[in-house]
């Protein structure tokens, strides 16, 4: 269960944590006419700071854009209600969920005679995709397997828009993969390609170069992906963005995934066969070393740039 004693911003204000309620006929909750963001604020050597937001807020926007979905609000707007909802929920670090869906009004597929209504809440949201240890203190990564299910095409959806619409797909495959004993699911398109994980970006290291899918396969264009990518750039990793195949998986050096939640996970087993040594590898440890540099703050040109401090 979440804690509950906190302030939830919705439409312009705050509620208490219990209160931010919606109607059962809420548009969204029967047609999936919402969008959202996963942002995270970190606790950084200068205080909390949010990573990101206005990429974030940017997406969320877009994300609406593409549904015909005015906000009502600008980005700037929405980057100040972030940072107050972190002040008044006194969070030195959290996850911030903010989401725009039609509400309650009208039934029937059309949304657009509903109202869209705003809301922002954060919780603490520490270890979200759990690595565990081999013992004798080596560390290891997330095991995965590839869903029976593809993900969603090009072509039926918009996947540049973070829609509640789209997490279905994504719950199916992440279900499947627990009930089979795995950490999580690797989606692949109806072409057959590697798209991302559930909730998650996929990378694979292959002779000291990172490789991703490009947003034309399916995968959301996330931003811990782009921040991996210019990381990778600045410190000299060779990087490519192009289509991945299911056994060029099992035949990589490396495999991690990257996201708001998820952060950089490194992943040691695909299909029952081992990554690499089947330990955490050593560009993905390098990465994510990078990584946790800037989002405490500590970086001299990222953590000026992509973060923003909430006091
Ligand atoms: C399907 C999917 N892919 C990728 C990501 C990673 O995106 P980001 O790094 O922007 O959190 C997420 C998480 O938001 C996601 O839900």
């Amino acid at each position: 269960m979440m804690e509950s004693n906190g302030k939830i911003w919705l439409n312009g204000s705050f509620v208490d944590w219990n209160q931010a309620k919606i109607h059962v006929l809420t548009h969204a909750l029967h047609y999936a006419t919402g969008v959202f963001e996963g942002i995270r604020c970190y606790k950084t050597v200068n205080g909390p700071a949010i990573f990101r937001l206005s990429d974030h807020m940017q997406r969320l926007i877009d994300s609406g854009r593409i549904y015909f979905m005015d906000l009502g609000y600008t980005r700037e707007r929405l980057e100040r209600a972030a940072i107050d909802t972190v002040k008044a929920n006194g969070m030195q670090e959290c996850y911030i969920r903010p989401i725009a869906y039609y509400g309650y009004g009208k039934m029937g597929v059309n949304p657009m005679p509903n109202k869209v209504s705003v809301a922002i809440a954060v919780w603490k949201w520490d270890e979200y995709l759990k690595a565990g240890s081999a013992g004798g203190g080596e560390e290891k990564g997330a095991r995965l397997m590839i869903s029976s299910w593809t993900r969603i095409d090009i072509r039926a959806m918009p996947m540049h828009a973070k829609a509640t619409a789209n997490y279905a797909n994504s719950a199916l495959a992440r279900v499947e993969a627990i009930k089979a004993g795995f950490d999580e699911a690797i989606m692949l398109n109806a072409s057959g390609h590697v798209v991302e994980a559930s909730a998650e970006n996929i990378f694979i290291v292959k002779n000291g170069t990172i490789v991703t899918p490009p947003t034309t396969s399916g995968a959301l264009a996330g931003i811990t992906r782009d921040s991996m990518l210019t990381l990778a750039k600045e410190n000299e990793i060779p990087v490519q963005i192009r289509d991945i195949s299911r056994d060029e998986l099992y035949l990589a050096d490396e495999v991690f995934l990257t996201g708001t939640a998820a952060e950089v996970k490194p992943v040691s087993e695909i299909d029952n066969r081992k990554i690499g040594s089947g330990n955490v590898g050593e560009t993905t440890k390098r990465l994510r070393s990078i990584f946790e540099t800037v989002v405490s703050g500590k970086d001299k040109k990222f953590s000026k740039i992509w973060l923003t401090p909430v006091n």
